[in-house]
Order: structure tokens, then sequence, then C-alpha cells
């Protein structure tokens, strides 16, 4: 994670220079120090010094010089989540960032507050942490552009977890509310919650139909499989109320794996429910209801 110190410390140029690298990054697999001088506009001994400050404080990668017979640079991931967070900052969308909440396999998860005090929940998405192919099983999109680099699948990661985010509010499915996406941090509520598999559940039975309704409505009116679905992915607030987190893999109920992805999904649910509370569901009964092929669920 971003040094906040560091960050902090950064000034306008810094920004810029990072900003010009950011964009060059569609053209070059490392950006030229001519490249980064012309398009930022700044004086070449200005661009050196704050290079060097900028690649010792890892925002930029070490400058590759060997193979390529030129100075090339790449933006890091501190450098993307520096860029990121500074216009979530400048567009009063949060104010300060505070603990991490959680490390995923392909995120890490900030609490922030905004300027009225709300708290709020960062996710910064990963994808080069785990391997191409691995991501690739898991999400089927990387296969639609191969060249694609862990910076532009981390974008598009976020912008598909916020605009299934927004999809679901209007189909009023239990969710975070997305606020805001800049690059690949999705900005939503701070849920108070426990994972469902860690959560003391009172009322087992009223639990599994409310998350049940939840995947139907994700269906019928979303028209989305969330296709991750899991104990780990549901939250559950002390007052009881179910959300279902983590939507970047989502996928269309027309896509060609949708009806695996819901047996999935379905299937994780009712295996959960068998080994924490002893609750038989049959799967069968439960994909028609999720399809709406049945009006009511009986557990
Ligand atoms: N809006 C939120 N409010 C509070 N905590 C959250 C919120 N979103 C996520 N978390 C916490 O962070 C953890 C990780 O988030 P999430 O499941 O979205 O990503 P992920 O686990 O990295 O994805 P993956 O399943 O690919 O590993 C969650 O299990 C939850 O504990
Ligand atoms: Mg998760």
């Amino acid at each position: 994670m971003i040094n906040l110190k560091k960050f902090r410390a950064l000034e306008d140029d810094d920004f810029r220079i990072l900003s010009v690298t950011e964009s060059l990054m569609k053209r070059h697999e490392f950006i030229p120090l001519g490249e980064i001088i012309k398009f930022s506009e700044i004086r070449k001994d200005e661009v050196v010094f704050r290079i060097r400050n900028l690649t010792k404080d890892r925002f930029l990668s070490k400058p590759v010089r060997k193979i390529l017979g030129y100075e090339g640079y790449q933006l890091t991931s501190y450098g993307l989540d520096a860029l990121a967070l500074r216009a979530l900052v400048k567009s009063d969308v949060i104010d300060a960032i505070g603990k991490q909440l959680g490390v995923g396999k392909e995120s890490d998860i900030f609490e922030a507050i905004n300027s009225k005090g709300t708290r709020l929940a960062l996710k910064f998405h990963r994808l080069g942490r785990t391997s191409f192919r691995q991501t690739l099983r898991k999400r089927g999109f990387v296969a639609e552009q191969t060249q694609i680099s862990w910076l532009n699948q981390s974008k598009l990661s976020a912008e598909r977890e916020y605009s299934a985010l927004r999809a679901l509010a209007s189909a009023r499915v239990s969710t975070p509310k997305a606020v805001k996406c800049n690059r690949h941090i999705v900005v939503m509520s701070l849920i108070a919650g426990t994972e469902l598999k860690f959560a003391e559940m009172e009322d087992p039975k009223s639990i599994a139909k409310e998350i049940l309704r939840n995947v139907r409505r994700t269906y019928l009116r979303a028209k989305l499989i969330h296709s991750d679905l899991s104990e780990y992915n549901i939250l559950i607030k002390p007052d009881g109320q179910i959300l279902i987190i983590d939507w970047p893999q989502s996928v269309d109920i027309d896509h060609p794996n949708a009806h695996d992805n819901l047996c999935r999904d379905i299937r994780n649910i009712i295996s959960c429910f068998r080994r924490q509370s002893d609750l038989k569901i049959d799967l069968d009964n439960t994909l028609e209801y999720v399809k709406g092929n049945l009006r009511n669920l009986t557990i």
C-alpha cells in the first residue's frame, strides 16, 4: 500500500509527471525520459530531479536502460494509488484515509472519511497480484484483451464493480452504496458488519431466505449473476441486515457461463448453511425460485 506520508509530500509537478507517465503507458511499455519531459512541459533538470525522488519513493519504477537503449519508466501500483487518491481528494469525495479493513486476493480495502464526517470504504483493485492464468479462469474478461497490463486490468475491474453496484442499487439489491470510481479505486459506503463465515446466526433460515431473495433480485431485475458468491462475500450487520459485496466478476444472465456460475453461487450458499447451521436447502427449487419460475421458496 502507498506510503501516506510520502503521498502527502508530493507536489503538483510530481503529480503532473505521474499523470503524463500514466497516459503514455497506452503507447509504450517503458516511457522514455524525453517523452515525459515533452508532455509534462516541465524543465528537464526539474523532471530529472523529481523522477529521482519518485523512483526512490517507488511511485515510478527504476529506469530500465540496458535492454531498451534508453531510460524508460513505468508507473507503479503506488503511483497509480497516488493519482487516484489525489483525484478523489480534489473532487471532494474523500478527505482522509484510515485503517485497512481487509486484504483480498485481488484488492485492498481501506476506511476513509469525507468532509461531512461520513465513513466510507475504498476498494483498491489490484489485479497483477495473482497470476494471469488465475485471473483469466476467474474472470472471463482478461481474455478479451491479450496485452492488457495490470494497470488496465485493475481499472477495468474497478469499473466493472462500480457499474454492477449502480445497477444493483436500481434493482434494490442489498449491497454497499457505490459513491464514486476513480481508476482502480471504488468508493462505497462502509458496512459495519461481519462476514457470514464468522457471523453468529440467531435465525439462519431467515438469513438464508434473505440472501436468496437478493440473488433472485440480482437475476430478475439487474439481470446479473454474482459469480463469486460465498460466505466471505456476504456481510451481516448487527441488526441482521445482509449485504452482498465483491462484484467485479459478475456476468450478465445471457453470458455463456451464466448457468454454471449461478449453480456454483447457489451451491456455495447451500453448503455454507449446511455446514454452519444444519439447514438443508434444495438446489433445483432454489434455481427455479431465483429464475422467477417459483414464486416462493420454502426452506
Ligand atoms: N463496503 C465495505 N465495508 C466494510 N468492509 C468491506 C467493504 N467491502 C469489503 N469489505 C471487507 O473487505 C474484504 C474484502 O473485500 P472484497 O470481498 O470486496 O474483495 P476481495 O475479497 O479482494 O475479492 P476476492 O474475493 O477477489 O479476494 C471483505 O471480505 C470485507 O471484510
Ligand atoms: Mg471477497
